[in-house]
């Protein structure tokens, strides 16, 4: 009986050996490592207002404005406050926060929200993001796995994807980002899903989903593409410019590849 066992145990765990997936985790579940903490707006006079952002960030963190004088100061360890000032009638007005050791990218269009002068609440904080690669055979599917501890009510304006831009021989570069598993294929692009693949099921004020993206690599090499890069964003978008937001969009972005 005992030697039964013993066979039965060497067999399993062969045929486990064999299919196993080495799997690796890239991003343990954390929240992002550059934070938001408070926005606020303050009209100087007619035809300027200031910014003032204060965030958590990695000490390498760059910040970067589109509009007319930006100055950055550090106030903690990993505290910055930076202060902006820019000609209302510039619309190009893009904020963004960048850690190459963290590979987090943070970019935010400010508005002017005289209803809301500070903004303190930033959802894409709340949130833990896991990342996961796994090698199966010739495929490497990468699994994000996304919780929140927010309201399922406030969670209805974020969306959770990965991106990829990939270039085709001729040069073209198209952009594939994660669809709905319900949703009707878009078919500019689904002649790229045998290169590059990315779904995700259930709901999106879930306080837990998983995301997948699969990528074929030797069909990429074959066809002669070229993956230019690859990650996972958290984006917040607002309509509503006058009630409850002072951004017009934000997103986070965690770079793979
Ligand atoms: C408005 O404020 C800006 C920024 O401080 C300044 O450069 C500009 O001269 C001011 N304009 C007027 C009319 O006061
Ligand atoms: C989501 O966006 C809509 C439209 O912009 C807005 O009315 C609603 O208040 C937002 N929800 C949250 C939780 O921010
Ligand atoms: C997807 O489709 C299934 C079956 O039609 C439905 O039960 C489910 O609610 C849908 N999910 C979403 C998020 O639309
Ligand atoms: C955010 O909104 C601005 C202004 O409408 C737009 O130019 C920009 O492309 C948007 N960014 C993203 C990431 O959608």
């Amino acid at each position: 009986m005992a030697l039964k066992w013993f066979y039965v145990a060497i067999v399993t765990w062969t045929l486990s050996a064999n299919y196993s997936c080495i799997a690796e985790i890239v991003r343990m579940p954390q929240q992002p490592s550059i934070q938001m903490l408070g926005l606020t707006v303050k009209p100087l006079n007619e035809s300027f207002s200031a910014y003032v952002l204060v965030f958590l960030g990695p000490s390498d963190t760059e910040v970067e404005f589109n509009g007319d004088t930006l100055e950055v100061t550090k106030v903690d360890v990993d505290e910055f406050k930076a202060l902006m000032v820019n000609n209302n009638d510039n619309m190009d007005r893009r904020i963004t926060l960048k850690s190459k050791s963290k590979g987090e990218t943070i970019s935010m269009y400010p508005n002017f929200n005289y209803n809301l002068l500070t903004k303190t609440s930033f959802i894409e904080n709340t949130c833990y993001v896991q990342i996961e690669k796994d090698e199966m055979g010739e495929r490497t599917k990468y699994t994000a796995t996304v919780s929140s501890f927010a309201d399922r009510e406030d969670l209805e304006n974020l969306s959770k994807y990965f991106i990829a831009y990939i270039r085709d021989k001729s040069g073209a570069i198209v952009q594939l980002t994660t669809r709905h598993l319900n949703d009707t294929e878009n078919e500019h692009v689904v002649s790229y899903y045998k290169y590059l693949d990315t779904y995700y099921s259930g709901s999106k004020t879930d306080s837990y989903n998983e995301y997948y993206a699969i990528l074929n690599y030797p069909a990429i090499e074959a066809d002669g593409i070229t993956v230019q890069s690859f990650g996972f964003v958290l984006y917040v978008s607002s309509s509503d410019y006058y009630g409850n937001d002072m951004t017009i969009n934000r997103s986070w972005y965690y770079q793979i590849v």
